[in-house]
């Protein structure tokens, strides 16, 4: 990915993407009308280009003035709306509709819209990673088909500022997102535990991270009995993966924590899941998969604080070993948990992970997980649930969840909930009913965060695509991998 401060008639290129607004007024055609040799004009006065979201229209440029063989309008829709989070997605449909046609080599011209304050280089950095985002694909078992088109090489034009930067880290964050599909998208039979582990090692290896990963028998001596608990079922080992970001001249405090479900296939155990979409739940690891490859990116974009991740990873099966309905459980933080469902396995391994990230020194807490099918009832497919505590701690990840791109919306931790939870002849249960089920899994964590602040994003709806968009196709999401990231550089903001 290149970036170029060329006025857009000097960028040589097989076609010159212009954003279009839906209420650009016809003066600020008058150029491009001559080097489209008017197809501009004549396409508006058929509607065939409106402007609207997403739309694509090419055109050949006519006339020796222009570099490029084609122009492309992207519909932008209106001016006054266009933020980041709209450039990254109309550069991702862009991108998708680019390598669908098989196109060589494109430019993608950065503008600005009329609204909020969005600068050259938050929208460009938006733009690399929306164009990187619709470089992945899905099909990478597949043998007999046409191959999909290969990506252009995209340069990014922006002639005011100098967004070389922003290009370039939009460009990382955009891979680093991808890397995480391509590890939630991995079937479960490739992808056990200790494969999971492989992978991510190799993920982060030459970045400068420390990865280290506790086998069994390390995960036993301390004490993890949730972990171990869920892990019983299967005939494949437990991992407990700990990567850390340690710069140098990095202050004591604060310590970033982040901590990710990493089972990488969910039956559901004893209390097994109808066979309806359980394929689905080899992804169950996308918040783990999130975890590893934001670290990647705090490496390589030089997050200047210390940051400890933590990812237990593990299969739930209903083996013969496995754990069972009523029974008990010791987590390593002391805690007893009846478990009364074992498809409620997610925050079995979480709690520990929790308590192992405290205890490696973490002061700020973050983890990510697809963790209830409640989270998908309440806000759907389209935004992550936000729990957390202080408030000013969830408004920090809020506001960098907003600018990454990544939606959420905060849902309550009222205490009231917490009966729900209450065992007879435990500490806990390890489900709450179907009431607030999202709710209900989120104060159990709580109750493993030791105080801290923390913030518990459920990703269970939006870790993967189930209809394809013009922006996101089919498939895993790499949601909050660019949130996880970003949430690094903005320690100046925490209280
Ligand atoms: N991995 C699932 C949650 C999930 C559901 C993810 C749908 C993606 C899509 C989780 O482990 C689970 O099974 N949760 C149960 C909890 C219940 C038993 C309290 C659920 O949501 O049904
Ligand atoms: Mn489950
Ligand atoms: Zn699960």
């Amino acid at each position: 990915m290149i970036y170029s401060q060329n006025p857009l008639t000097a960028v040589d290129t097989d076609v010159l993407i212009l954003p279009w607004f839906e209420d650009d007024v016809a003066s600020a055609v008058a150029d491009v009308d001559a080097a489209t040799g008017g197809e501009l004009q004549r396409a508006l006065g058929t509607k065939e280009l409106s402007g609207r979201r997403y739309e694509v229209f090419i055109a050949a440029t006519g006339g020796p003035s222009w570099q490029a063989k084609r122009i492309a309008f992207a519909g932008a829709g209106h001016s006054s709306e266009f933020t980041g989070d709209i450039a990254r997605k109309i550069a991702a449909a862009v991108g998708l509709a680019m390598k669908q046609r098989r196109i060589g080599r494109a430019a993608f011209a950065v503008r600005l819209g009329t609204g909020n304050g969005a600068d050259e280089k938050e929208i460009s950095q938006a733009v690399a990673e929306g164009l990187t985002l619709s470089e992945f694909n899905i099909g990478s078992y597949k043998t007999s088909d046409v191959p999909p088109g290969k990506a252009p090489a995209w340069t990014i034009v922006s002639a005011k500022a100098d967004c070389s930067a922003a290009v370039q880290r939009g460009r990382l964050l955009g891979e680093c997102s991808n890397l995480a599909r391509e590890l939630a998208n991995e079937p479960g039979n490739t992808l056990t535990p200790r494969e999971f582990a492989r992978r991510s090692e190799a993920i982060v290896a030459g970045s400068g991270l420390s990865f280290e990963v506790l086998d069994e028998k390390q995960i036993e001596a301390l004490g993890m009995g949730m972990l171990l608990g869920v892990a019983k079922g299967s005939s494949e080992p437990p991992r407990l993966m700990v990567i850390r970001h340690d710069p140098p001249g990095a202050p004591a405090t604060p310590v970033l924590g982040l901590v990710g479900k990493g089972i990488t296939f969910d039956t559901g155990g004893i209390s097994i899941k109808p066979a309806e979409g359980m394929d689905r739940m080899k992804d169950d690891m996308a918040g783990g998969a999130a975890v590893v490859c934001a670290m990647r990116a705090i490496a390589a974009l030089k997050a200047p604080i210390k940051v400890i991740a933590v990812v237990p990873t593990t299969e739930n099966m209903p083996g013969g070993r496995a754990v069972k309905p009523g029974d008990i459980l010791k987590s390593a933080e002391g805690k007893t948990v009846e478990v009364i469902n074992t498809d409620a396995e997610g925050r079995l391994i979480l709690g520990d992970g929790l308590w192992y990230a405290r205890k490696l020194g973490a002061t700020h807490l973050v983890d990510v997980a697809t963790l209830t099918g409640a989270i998908v009832t309440a806000l759907g497919k389209i935004t992550s649930g936000l729990f957390g505590t202080p408030q000013t701690w969830a408004d920090v990840v809020r506001r960098v969840a907003d600018r990454a791109g990544d939606r959420v919306w905060q849902m309550p931790l009222f205490d009231e909930y917490r009966d729900q939870i209450r065992s007879d002849i435990a500490d806990l249960l390890n489900t709450g009913g179907r009431a607030a089920g999202s709710v209900t899994a989120a104060l159990f964590l709580k109750e493993f965060a030791g105080g801290l602040p923390w913030v518990h994003l459920d990703i269970a709806g939006t870790a993967w695509a189930e209809e394809s968009k013009p922006y996101l196709p089919k498939g895993p999401s790499g949601v909050a991998v660019r949130t996880l990231a970003e949430l690094a550089f903005t320690s100046a903001e925490w209280s």
